[in-house]
């Protein structure tokens, strides 16, 4: 293609606000008549049967939904199932001999194993934690990066009706220890260590440094990823060992009730405590069958590859759980996109021959900084569809994935979720809807999303207002793990009416003519870095448990790659200096606390931060302040001339 040319279609590209479905996706996707959505209205909630009816159920359910309780919704009551069982015994006959997973390690060696292997190895390390002593309803907790042994551990715990809490890998040993102690989690599944741009990080060391803070007894199992000879541990569990002397073994799939949970997750709320989101079998499985089905176009024969972390819901619902069910085949990949080189991602894509790839808009922007080049040296044509998750896309990298990466030959789906809701939300069908990059799209069939003012009443479109959903849906979390209390505080106390339970996921957004809605981001005091949830509480207190802190306040500001990052402004103790050393505490402090994702990229030193007259941290102030705006309104500061130097340090005027 000449210069001109190119030049022409990027201009065009880029004034085009609207794209359609690629005519060749439409043909073959597993939903393509737009009278859906309108099936889906007249038959609430009976529609979410075609959910339920992708699932192997031992009992059948005898209703769809029970609302004695609200806002303890339940779903398919009655029905009974087992999730490892729908995952990959019922696929044995028909694909048994087909992958289930191919994982590559990021120095390049490779895994694969069909469905009847994984059935196998599933089957061993059940018998295994059997014998370990987990029993139903035990929560076992996993610290594990993206080896194949998560999946099978979380696919071993379901079987035999152990919820998992899936720990992710670049957390600290704090935040591990704080979450079993969270869920009284007796079991540990983890591992040596693994590979990160070309270095062996030890991860043992951070397990047992967590394991030292839990303060009941714990028994631990440890994957040897690294094949090294690396000291496994006295007192721990060898996992090859344990399925060596299991081998052969076979554990019946415990037969669960619908609104079982399957899994815990925790994630971060406006507290410092990190929040147990509980999520059930039967909604869970059938809600992200179904979605991997309609949005994702998972059929058995694709080599589909969700490029995030097991660590993450993302992971959990569309790497294991929602292609597994389908009987698809998954890739894993457990290193970054830029290792050895910035091809990485895109090798991986045509050596898999992948069909369809999901990621999230803060690798996009990275892909696209990087330049088409690394896409160009590969061949991406297997590709048949695209997806992002996580944060806003923006139109420029929404354009840029469409055109590099899918040849504007296939859909881009932008789908809003979050860890609560379990599966896909708002976002276009994928052989449906028109496609507006920057706008999720409208909400998914069966979903009843709005956008409201403060008061509940819905806005007008154009205007910005609240995201609600306003009614169940089956993949919502049930509660906060031993905290009912806190879940309806958290989610259904902003807008529920006396009679009307209206769930409020925190987050800004609008709504155009046609009902799109393009979430503009969190409301409360979270923080989105790269796809990440970020507490601010949880940041703050890490800060001010570095010696010298006195008082800290920790704030999103926009940023180029990472959509957010961390601002923290910092009032030392008498006696403290401010400068590089006392700088350097602090971000170890919070990687110590959290994990290298919160690492703050900017600590202001101040003596004074902006508060209300009650005395309230004014976050958005100092918002305003990390993103160079023009700055709100301060006439109800108890301090004004404060926001003065603080603005100075940071621009350095
Ligand atoms: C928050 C949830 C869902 C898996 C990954 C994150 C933001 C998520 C989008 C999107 C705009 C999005 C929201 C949401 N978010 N997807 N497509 N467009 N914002 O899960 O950690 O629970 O975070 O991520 O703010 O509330 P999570």
């Amino acid at each position: 293609m000449s210069d001109s040319e190119e030049t022409g279609l990027e201009a065009r590209l880029a004034e085009q606000e609207a794209f359609e479905p690629p005519a060749e996706f439409v043909e073959q996707a597993n939903v393509s008549d737009p009278s859906i959505y309108e099936e889906f209205e007249n038959d609430w909630p009976g529609c979410w049967e075609r959910a339920a009816d992708l699932v192997d159920w031992e009992t059948d359910y005898d209703e769809v939904l029970v609302d004695d309780d609200e806002p303890f919704y339940e779903w398919f009551v009655g029905g009974e199932l087992n999730a490892s069982y729908n995952c990959l015994d019922r696929h044995l006959d028909s694909r048994g001999d087909e992958r289930a997973i191919r994982w590559e390690g990021e120095p390049g060696d490779t895994r694969e194993f069909t469905y009847a292997e994984l059935h196998r190895e599933v089957n061993e390390f059940a018998a295994a934690l059997r014998e370990l002593g987990v029993e139903e309803d035990d929560v076992v907790t996993m610290y594990m990066p993206m080896i194949p042994e998560l999946p099978i551990a979380m696919l071993a715990c379901a079987r035999i009706g152990a919820p998992h809490s899936v720990v992710f890998a670049g957390f600290s040993a704090d935040a591990l220890a704080t979450r079993m102690n969270a869920a009284d989690s007796q079991f540990l599944v983890t591992c040596d260590g693994y590979y990160r741009r070309g270095d062996a990080l030890d991860h043992l060391s951070k397990a047992d440094d967590g394991l030292a803070g839990v303060d009941h007894g714990t028994t631990t199992v440890v994957v040897d990823r690294l094949g090294d000879g690396h000291d496994l541990g006295d007192d721990h569990f060898d996992y090859d060992d344990l399925v060596a002397d299991h081998a052969g073994a076979e554990v019946d799939p415990v037969t669960r009730d619908a609104e079982d949970m399957l899994f815990l997750m925790y994630t971060s709320g406006t507290t410092g405590e990190p929040k147990g989101v509980k999520h059930s079998t039967g909604g869970y499985l059938s809600y992200v069958s179904w979605t991997s089905h309609a949005v994702l176009d998972v059929k058995p024969d694709d080599t589909y590859w969700c490029a995030a972390d097991i660590g993450w819901i993302t992971g959990h619902s569309y790497i294991v759980y929602g292609p597994l069910a389908l009987g698809t085949t998954t890739v894993m990949y457990e290193g970054t996109p830029d290792h050895p080189d910035n091809d990485r991602l895109w090798e991986l894509v045509d050596g898999y021959d992948v069909t369809q790839l999901y990621t999230a808009p803060t690798a996009i922007r990275a892909f696209m900084k990087w330049g088409e080049e690394y896409p160009d040296r590969h061949d991406l044509s297997s590709l048949r569809l695209l997806g992002t998750v996580g944060e806003p896309i923006n139109p420029k990298a929404w354009k840029w994935y469409y055109r590099h990466i899918g040849d504007e030959s296939c859909p881009v789906v932008d789908t809003w979720w979050q860890t609560e809701t379990g599966g896909m939300m708002i976002t276009t069908l994928p052989g449906i809807g028109t496609m507006k990059p920057g706008s999720a799209g409208p909400p998914l069939p069966g979903v009843d999303a709005r956008v409201v003012d403060a008061d509940g009443e819905e806005v007008a479109p154009g205007e910005a207002g609240y995201l609600t959903v306003d009614r169940p849906w089956p993949g919502m979390l049930r509660t906060l793990y031993k905290n009912d209390e806190r879940f309806i505080e958290e989610y259904w106390d902003a807008y529920s009416g006396s009679d009307e339970w209206v769930y409020f996921p925190e987050d800004g957004a609008k709504i155009d003519d046609d009902g799109y809605i393009t979430v503009l981001g969190r409301v409360d005091d979270v923080i989105n870095v790269s796809g990440h949830r970020l507490g601010t509480m949880e940041i703050e207190s890490a800060v001010v448990d570095v010696e010298g802190v006195a008082e800290a306040a920790a704030v999103g500001g926009d940023h180029k790659m990472k959509g957010e990052a961390v601002y923290t402004y910092v009032i030392l103790e008498d006696g403290y200096e401010e400068g590089e050393e006392m700088e350097a505490a602090i971000i170890g402090g919070v990687e110590e606390a959290i994990g290298p994702i919160a690492r703050p990229e900017e600590v202001v030193f101040t003596p004074e931060l902006p508060k209300t007259r009650s005395g309230k941290i004014m976050r958005r102030l100092l918002e305003d302040i990390a993103n160079d705006d023009e700055l709100g309104n301060t006439s109800t500061l108890r301090n004004p001339d404060v926001v003065d130097d603080i603005e100075a340090k940071v621009t350095g005027d």
